[in-house]
């Protein structure tokens, strides 16, 4: 059975929507919880204490330990480790999940935006992971999970955002190799559920509401902890979920073409064949995978 007693565990942008369910999931099954959140708005602006406080007034209400950190996941990662040290003396996992989103169209100061999000996203991400990494090797048992997105299929006016995530998805699938001797698994989440982010998206207002009535942010979070458990069994891996549904989300190759006589003429001559969606095999899980061709 799944069970975080005598695990401490930092959750970023925890004072609402899916991070606040994970910080409430993972303190209900013993952990001790910083809950971390700058307290902005859905696009990135401002800031306010409020959010992570009631959070860990939740937890502390309910019988759980929690300390509330405000840090920004980009301004300040150290600080947010450190929370988690000063407060309970050690740090085993990790659940990067802080976010935002806006929309906007490859025009414009187009550039700004995607600063931001890279800002937030993935130096976020990876700056925490970076904070955190010598406390998770300490642990013997360091998970670390991430938050990307299923618009990695691609999503009109959301480069900003999307790229982004794809950084997380690259970020998780290779550091996972330098987990795995330390003991440490990276896995992502990949979600869909209702939250202000979703309330706010360019979306359809019947989708919304859909999302709502069937996609609550309780039925992501126990795959957040499966992942940030000790018995978790995979590492470097992206799981799709919503609505109770959990899936692998996958990488691979097809069986293409190849030509040592290659021309560009061949490759057009060729492209429904290198496109070809029937022999597309996914890449292994890390444990398996083959990577002579990259020398190792
Ligand atoms: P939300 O807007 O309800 O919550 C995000 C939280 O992150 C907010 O409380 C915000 O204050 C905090 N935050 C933002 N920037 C921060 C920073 N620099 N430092 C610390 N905290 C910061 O959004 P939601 O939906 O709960 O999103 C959580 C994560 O899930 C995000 O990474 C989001 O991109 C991702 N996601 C959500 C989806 C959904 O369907 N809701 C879909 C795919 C991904």
């Amino acid at each position: 059975m799944v069970s975080f007693e005598g695990k401490v565990a930092i959750v970023t942008g925890a004072g609402r929507g899916l991070g606040a369910s994970h910080a409430k999931l993972l303190a209900s099954l013993g952990a001790s919880v910083v809950v971390n959140d700058l307290g902005g708005s859905a696009t990135g602006t401002g800031a306010s204490t409020a959010p992570a406080e009631e959070v860990v007034a939740e937890i502390i209400a309910a019988g759980g330990r929690a300390v509330a950190n405000f840090d920004s996941v980009s301004e300040n990662p150290e600080g947010i480790v450190a929370s988690a040290i000063d407060a309970f003396g050690k740090l085993d996992v990790v659940v990067n999940n802080a976010g935002i989103n806006q929309a906007h169209a490859f025009e414009g100061d187009i550039m700004a935006s995607i600063r931001k999000h890279m800002e937030v996203h993935f130096y976020g991400t990876a700056g925490v992971t970076a904070a955190a990494w010598p406390h998770l090797i300490a642990s013997g048992e360091g998970r670390v999970v991430n938050t990307t997105s299923p618009t990695l299929v691609g999503f009109p006016e959301q480069t900003p955002y999307v790229s982004a995530k794809g950084a997380i998805l690259a970020f998780t699938r290779t550091l996972a190799f330098e987990g795995a001797p330390l003991g440490i698994k990276i896995n992502a989440i990949a979600p869909t559920a209702a939250s202000r982010m979703s309330d706010e998206a360019d979306l359809p207002e019947d989708f919304k509401q859909f999302m709502r009535d069937n996609l609550p942010a309780s039925l992501v979070s126990p795959v957040v902890a499966y992942l940030a458990s000790a018995g978790c069994a995979i590492n470097g891996e992206v799981l799709e979920t919503q609505g109770g549904a959990v899936k692998r989300f996958v990488l691979g190759l097809n069986g293409g073409y190849a030509n040592t006589e290659l021309t560009a003429d061949l490759v057009g001559e060729h492209i429904a064949e290198i496109l070809d969606a029937s022999t597309h095999v996914p890449f292994a899980t890390i444990d398996q995978q083959d990577l002579s061709a990259v020398g190792k």
